[in-house]
């Protein structure tokens, strides 16, 4: 294949994982005979400092143009503790996804077994545990009318029909791809917007015969991820369940910095980790690159390319097993290693495959 790959740095440790993502990209390109170009592109607070804007038209535009965009990070400080700040970083990102209309994100909770001792929860809970969450993102509370008012505020939580139908046939497809278990998240019990969801869902499900369909309220959701992730094959839900549910998802791997996405839709796919810009480590080449080198994996997949998603995968566990690792997830007196050594490390076992 042909790729032309927007790069999307952002803030804080986002260049340095994006260098170590890009890195990888090249060599696996290189090993199966793919060509690749990148187009750099800014977004976050960085394009705010320079431009004014979030997410420019100039960066806009090179994502419609590329074939996927691998994006790391944005988020700074400054913005968080004003309060009145005109734009935001994190507007940069929400504009991207309903720019390109990505309405479907796709964040795989997956355990890696020499960390489970990372997670707060017991091991026998987590280990083997390994399902995706498939959140709706360009609709609901997050882009739903809003108001904003000294005494009075409000924003609301809008679904259409269609908007439903085609995440959740989005869902299926990944439920069908994997154990055939889905599960819908809502609060049907109280939200109109979710009673619409389940309505939905209902006529959906015989269509997928093979695939065993649930429901299930997001506050009971929340539970049963830490009393039984191991229940979870392919959960949906909306967008704001969906944020929430997935840090909480995140978490319970031990691993944030383990953990990939990707948003796709309309337009040109998204590839990004599922953690910030951790603004307070920026420079110290101290930020775990694996979730980005893993969004790499998730990128050639989602062009059905396998072979090249597995050589990643091989390569992040084969770093993992030889305690190459950045100081959060180091085992006690292992050696050093920062940002840059772990990716060296990864592109030098995909060159030497
Ligand atoms: C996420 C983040 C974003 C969101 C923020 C940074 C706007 O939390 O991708 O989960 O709320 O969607
Ligand atoms: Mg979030």
């Amino acid at each position: 294949m042909d790729f032309k790959i927007a790069v999307l740095p952002g803030d804080g440790i986002g260049p340095e994982i994006s260098e170590q993502g890009v890195n990888v990209m090249t060599a696996v390109c290189n090993k199966f005979g793919h060509k690749v170009s990148y187009e750099y592109a800014i977004c976050g607070a960085d394009a705010i400092d320079k431009v004014g804007d979030p997410f420019p038209e100039e960066t806009f535009k090179k994502c419609m143009d590329a074939d996927a965009v691998l994006f790391s990070a944005v988020g700074d400080p400054k913005f968080d503790n004003n309060p009145n700040a005109k734009v935001r970083p994190e507007q940069g990102l929400l504009a991207m996804r309903k720019k390109l209309g990505l309405f479907a994100n796709i964040r795989p909770i997956e355990t890696f077994d020499c960390l489970v001792h990372k997670s707060p929860l017991k091991d026998e809970l987590v280990r083997g545990a390994d399902f995706i969450c498939i959140r709706e993102l360009t609709g609901g509370m997050y882009f739903g009318e809003k108001k904003e008012g000294v005494d009075y505020a409000y924003d609301t939580n809008a679904y259409s029909r269609e908007e439903v139908v085609r995440i959740l046939k989005e869902a299926y497809k990944y439920a069908q791809q994997r154990n055939k278990h889905l599960t819908v998240v809502d609060k049907a019990n109280v939200l109109a917007s979710s009673r619409l969801w389940r309505a939905v869902a209902q006529e959906m499900a015989p269509q997928y015969p093979d695939v065993k369909t649930d429901f299930m309220y997001v506050d009971n959701a929340s539970m049963r991820m830490i009393q039984e992730p191991k229940f979870f094959d392919v959960m949906v839900t909306e967008n704001t369940f969906g944020d929430i549910l997935t840090d909480e998802g995140s978490c319970i791997t031990g691993s944030m910095g383990l953990l990939p996405s990707a948003s796709t839709g309309e337009h040109t796919p998204v590839f990004e980790p599922i953690h910030g810009s951790w603004p307070q480590a920026k420079g110290l080449n101290i930020a775990n690159p694996l979730a980005q080198i893993l969004s790499v994996a998730m990128l050639f997949e989602y062009f059905g390319l396998k072979a090249e998603g597995k050589i990643i995968r091989e390569a992040v566990n084969a770093s993992l097993d030889a305690n190459v690792r950045t100081p959060e997830i180091q085992v006690e007196g292992g050696a050093k290693y920062g940002t840059k050594e772990v990716g060296a490390w990864i592109v030098d076992y995909i060159n030497k495959k």
